[in-house]
């Protein structure tokens, strides 16, 4: 049943996630369903450089499906970017018996799960978590849902002050190389713009645009950037100081940064991390390696994670659409 499995790791990597630990949750459970015994490695590929792990059983795992972060911590680490560190990685996985790794990430730790396998020939699984949604080979990654709606809950909020002031604020969401968050928040929020690293800005256009909306009768102006957009928080504030004098609006800029990644998941990104992290363990018990655990069209899919990462995400072009019909 368990396709001679006796042991599995697992870590998380790269940014947190809300509904990491629901996924480990799964892991654990479901594993431990098919006789499969379960350590976690701490602070990502650090830990497993410097072999640090503790045993998971059902009931470490107990109380953890509503909380954000992860239990098991998470790194962006320099040394397993190095053929000696994964070599150092494999053998402390080698040493505690370890059948299978799986890797909570994103693109960066699923390159460094490919190397681990490629080079060191160890069977790696990955589940994509992280709030950016920029992954290929799954419709949504683990937290995004938590993070768009923790956006947008203070884009409701800046509203209300941005409506009694009759102001401009630009908010800056998550995102340095993928506009999927500032997209969702904007269409939701009713942005009148949303800037994206994937396209240029016109300023002066945006401006007059603003503008308009003002002279128009408009009480609040609200546009949505992206932290990787061309003109971003810091830029559109020096921006802003130069032309203050020629603009007839006042403006605040607000970046929201880390906030939207911690706090508890949303419903959805519960179930996501349970079918996923359960998908997974099922992945390892067919004897499936070198693929992503992703759910596209509602439907828990394994693509290979060579393609995953030589693949980059493309944003929906229908809801840019939205937002442009919209604003
Ligand atoms: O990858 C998730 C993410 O939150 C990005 O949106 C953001 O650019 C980056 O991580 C921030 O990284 P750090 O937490 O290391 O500052």
């Amino acid at each position: 049943m368990n396709n001679g499995v006796g042991k599995i790791a697992v870590l998380s990597s790269g940014g947190d996630a809300p509904g990491m630990n629901a996924c480990i949750r799964a892991i654990v459970r479901a594993a431990s369903g098919q006789d499969i015994e379960v350590v976690g490695f701490l602070q990502g590929y650090r830990g497993l450089v410097q072999d640090q792990h503790i045993p998971l059983g059902r009931r470490e795992v107990g109380n953890i499906i509503q909380r954000g972060g992860t239990i098991l911590g998470t790194s962006r680490c320099q040394e397993f970017h190095t053929p000696e560190g994964r070599c150092k990685g494999a053998e402390n996985l080698r040493q505690a018996n370890v059948d299978a790794l799986v890797v909570l990430g994103g693109n960066g730790s699923f390159q460094g799960a490919q190397a681990l396998a490629a080079e060191c020939g160890i069977r790696v699984i990955g589940v994509p978590c992280t709030i950016d949604n920029d992954l290929a080979g799954t419709d949504y990654t683990l937290g995004f849902d938590t993070a768009v709606n923790i956006a947008l809950d203070a884009i409701d909020r800046i509203r209300d002050t941005a409506e009694s002031f009759e102001r401009l604020f630009f908010v800056e969401v998550m995102g340095n190389t993928c506009g999927a968050i500032a997209l969702e928040v904007g269409v939701a929020g009713g942005a009148d713009e949303v800037l994206l690293p994937e396209n240029p800005t016109d300023i002066e256009v945006l401006c007059e645009h603003v503008q308009r909306g003002f002279d128009h009768g408009r009480r609040s102006s609200i546009v949505v950037v992206a932290e990787g957009a061309q003109y971003n928080a810091q830029k559109l504030d020096e921006y802003f100081k130069e032309h203050r004098e020629r603009l007839g609006f006042d403006l605040r800029v607000t970046i929201l940064g880390h906030v939207q990644r911690g706090g508890n998941p949303s419903a959805f990104d519960r179930i996501l991390a349970s079918r996923s992290g359960v998908g997974a363990v099922e992945a390892i018990a067919r004897g499936k390696y070198g693929v992503l655990v992703g759910v596209v069209n509602n439907q828990v899919k394994m693509q290979p994670l060579e393609e995953v990462v030589a693949h980059k995400k493309i944003l929906d072009p229908n809801l840019i659409e939205l937002a442009h019909v919209l604003d």
